[in-house]
């Protein structure tokens, strides 16, 4: 089959899986490469046995069969196989950033001049592992959201000295592989989705301790409230559409939220009597020994949820 470029992906654990069926999905040759050679057969017959399920519930991505995605997919025996004459190489290797430069390091040495180097990181600016580099002006981080193909979302995050061509050819990339890329204009720990996600993590954790709130009905305040208008509207448009528009809501509302704001105090830490709390509530809601079966239904219902929302997109754009 005719790919549309050649995409290297190092690391085959969950994140990588995902990115090798997404770049897949439209027609990129995507080579795998990880230090383990048995992970990635792996990693190949696990995505083989996902793209046959997607294609037979009708929720395979793109417009190519699960064979022809596949097909385009393969084995690297070496780094420089994955990263020679590639566009673009997407590091998913563990999450530790020393780990990070060794391995951007290496991937210097094979890099031409124009391929983009892509961190899959939820946590390293691009700045703490790629300052040595001869390509550092081609580095950047893309930070997906765990499953990535079932969540569009990505955070494009460029260093100080990533050339802005390189932010605008990752949000490109990441646009035809159908993801949502958001750029943040400079780097800032966290990110943006691990900012906002730990501030609710933060207060939702102070409501248990100070016994507020069950751990439980916490969670339900999010999933049967706050979460169900997040899917389709984010916090800031909820401000303008619950009163007559931004503005007006800041004089409505504003005051109020300072005030609610300025008790929230200093951060809970998330360890001793308190961690034992909420691990002791979360346990009897979804216990441990029945997590990877609740991790299948929660892609299952991030699948459906997916495909409604395109439904749903396709009917808002042909009215
Ligand atoms: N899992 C998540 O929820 C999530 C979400 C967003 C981003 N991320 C980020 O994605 C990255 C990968 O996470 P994951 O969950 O896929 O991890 P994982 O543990 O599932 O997979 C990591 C893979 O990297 C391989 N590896 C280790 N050292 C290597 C090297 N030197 N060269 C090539 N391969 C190497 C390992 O063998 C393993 O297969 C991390 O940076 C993580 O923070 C993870």
């Amino acid at each position: 089959m005719a790919s549309k470029g050649k995409v290297g992906i190092v690391g085959s654990g969950f994140i990588g899986r995902g990115w090798a069926m997404l770049f897949a999905s439209v027609g990129y040759e995507v080579k795998l490469f990880d230090v383990e050679s048995s992970k990635i057969d792996d990693a190949l017959a696990d995505i083989q046995m996902q793209l046959n399920k997607l294609e037979e519930t009708g929720y395979l991505r793109g417009h190519l069969s699960a064979a022809e995605q596949f097909s385009l997919i393969s084995k690297c025996d070496t780094l420089k196989q994955c990263v020679s004459d590639s566009i673009h190489v997407q590091e998913c290797v563990f999450e530790n950033v020393d780990l990070k430069r060794k391995v951007f390091q290496e991937m210097d040495a094979f890099a031409s001049n124009d391929v983009v180097l892509c961190s899959s990181t939820s946590c390293f600016p691009a700045s703490s592992f790629s300052e040595d580099l001869v390509h550092k002006s081609q580095v950047i981080v893309g930070h997906p959201v765990n499953p990535p193909y079932y969540v569009p979302l990505v955070e494009v995050v460029p260093a100080p000295w990533t050339d802005p061509s390189v932010v605008i050819r990752t949000k490109n990339l990441m646009t035809d592989i159908g993801q949502r890329p958001v750029v943040l204009n400079k780097e800032v720990p966290g990110f943006a989705v691990n900012r906002v996600q730990y501030a609710l993590l933060d207060e939702c954790w102070r409501m248990v301790r100070d016994g507020i709130m069950s751990v439980e009905d916490i969670d339900t305040s999010m999933k049967e409230g706050l979460g169900l208008r997040y899917a389709f509207i984010g916090p800031l448009e909820t401000c303008h559409l619950n009163a007559d528009g931004m503005l007006d809501y800041c004089n409505r509302y504003g005051q109020g939220i300072n005030k609610v704001s300025e008790t929230f105090g200093p951060n809970p830490r998330m360890e001793g009597e308190l961690a034992e709390k909420v691990n002791e509530e979360i346990c009897k809601i979804s216990p441990v020994e029945k997590l990877a079966e609740r991790r299948c239904w929660r892609e299952a219902r991030l699948t459906a949820l997916a495909h409604l929302k395109k439904i749903l997109k396709e009917q808002d754009e042909a009215q």
